[in-house]
């Protein structure tokens, strides 16, 4: 027989077409142990307030802890008839505690403040979940730091050569990022950790169900403030969103870097084979998979953002069925990033850098005039004049096909008065690093402190 949570003053049953449409068990099952854990916490408040004996309370306990069991092993399922989550559990329930004891539950919790109170409940485990796997991606790259704590490499601007780098500043400056998204969300969960149970519909309940002790019972620091609210708004879920997004855009701005020094062109890195994939063609070719997925997977988290942010923005209060909406979105996020990351990492940690190639190409490009402009200024130089001399060395050099280091005394001393040759000191790799040794700054001192502060931070989590 059909069990609807809605069919009193319908005359009969609803279309095949409004029920395909309508159906969500296909995505929001996932959330059937949490809406048990909700109907748990529910049937507790309901025996305080009186509404059930405890008899009732304990065979009511008793069957969903069954139901839960039934659940887990795959042997309760949702049916096409079931419109949801909620409406499944609830013929599992009844079928199980009787339609008497049973068809007590719903009394003061409406579908609208139960899926309120579950994406949030979902939402806080997986996020907690996805941020020790960033931190694991983290960890790799700390550890690739921590190998390469001297090797420069060419740092760019506008993807031209800047100024020389360490391998393990550049490393570290994606791990920061990456810290962040994981601080989003431990900030994200002091808002989600409301729980809109004993919103109901959107007023409130009449029963005296106490709303503190559901969401103590469920974990949350404390129930919502305002009923409408908990119901109707969605902004923690979309908050979540732009946390995995965020995470996304941050693989993939590191995934661009890892495909560009995959090149032949750049030859900075190998993959380790079991981080590569083939070509069915080309038997020569070792491509970085991984890092394009990652690159194409954040388009894809993205867009689950930016859906989930037009879905919500016309919204009148209180709850509308666009917000059946707000899951697959989030979902799909977590899906993404719960492969993508682990895969990510270990691309990370199997990294095998060329470091020579790097080290050889870091002063290339001129990149070390501005260091002869910022010792001109140390020479008493204003750098207006300086960064017009340290332009006149390059200009010199480019047009004879030499380098910076390949001035002689006398040519410098033709560029410039001020350019005596103690000036040479900076045209180094090492002495433009060594150079560069406030807080921040990519000195080798610095560097190995900032890894230290990074391996601390990766730690407290
Ligand atoms: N399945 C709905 C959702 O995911 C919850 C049900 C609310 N339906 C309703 N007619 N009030 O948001």
């Amino acid at each position: 027989e059909r069990v609807s949570l809605w069919g009193g003053r319908f005359a009969g049953g609803p279309s095949r077409e409004l029920q395909a449409l309508s159906q969500s068990t296909h995505f929001d099952w996932r959330l059937a142990p949490y809406d048990i854990a909700g109907s748990r916490a529910h049937a507790r408040v309901l025996a305080q307030a009186g509404l059930l004996t405890s008899d009732e309370l304990t065979g009511m306990i008793d069957a969903l802890d069954r139901l839960e069991r039934d659940v887990a092993a795959g042997e309760f399922l949702p049916v096409l008839a079931d419109e949801d989550v909620h409406t499944a559990l609830e013929r599992g329930l009844i079928e199980r505690a009787g339609p008497e004891l049973g068809g007590k539950l719903r009394a003061g919790r409406s579908r609208n403040d139960q899926i309120a109170t579950l994406v949030r409940s979902f939402l806080r485990e997986q996020a907690r979940t996805l941020a020790n796997l960033v931190l694991d991606v983290v960890d790799a790259l700390v550890e690739q730091a921590a190998a390469h704590p001297s090797a420069p490499m060419p740092g760019r601007t506008h993807l031209q050569h800047a100024q020389p780098v360490l391998l393990a500043h550049q490393l570290l400056a994606h791990a920061w990022p990456l810290l962040r998204d994981v601080d989003r969300w431990i900030d994200w969960d002091v808002r989600a950790a409301r729980s809109p149970y004993g919103s109901g519909a959107l007023a409130g309940s009449s029963l005296g169900l106490d709303p503190v002790a559901v969401a103590t019972d469920l974990g949350f620091d404390g129930p919502v403030e305002n009923s409408i609210d908990g119901t109707a708004s969605r902004d923690v879920v979309a908050e979540f969103a732009f946390v995995s997004a965020m995470t996304g855009i941050d693989l993939s701005r590191f995934s661009e870097e890892i495909i560009l020094w995959n090149t032949k062109e750049f030859g900075f890195v190998r993959l380790d084979d079991a981080y590569s994939t083939g070509s069915s063609i080309m038997p020569q070719k070792k491509n970085p998979d991984i890092a394009e997925l990652a690159r194409g997977k954040a388009g894809r988290v993205i867009g689950d953002l930016t859906g989930l942010l037009a879905t919500l923005k016309g919204l009148p209060l209180a709850y509308n069925r666009d917000l059946q909406e707000d899951k697959e979105p989030v979902f799909d996020q977590v899906d993404t990033l719960a492969v993508l990351l682990p895969a990510f990492a270990g691309m990370v940690r199997t990294l095998t850098f060329d470091t020579d190639r790097m080290a050889a190409l870091a002063p290339q490009g001129f990149s070390l005039a501005t260091d002869i402009a910022e010792w001109l200024v140390r020479q008493g130089v204003p750098f207006r004049v300086a960064h017009e001399v340290a332009g006149a060395c390059v200009k010199f050099c480019e047009d004879r096909g030499i380098e910076l280091w390949d001035l002689t005394d006398a040519e410098l001393a033709e560029i410039s008065e001020h350019l005596t040759p103690d000036v040479r000191a900076v045209l180094s790799v090492e002495g433009s690093l060594a150079s560069r040794d406030a807080v921040g700054g990519t000195a080798p001192a610095r560097v190995a402190e900032q890894l230290d502060a990074a391996r601390a931070r990766s730690a407290e989590y």
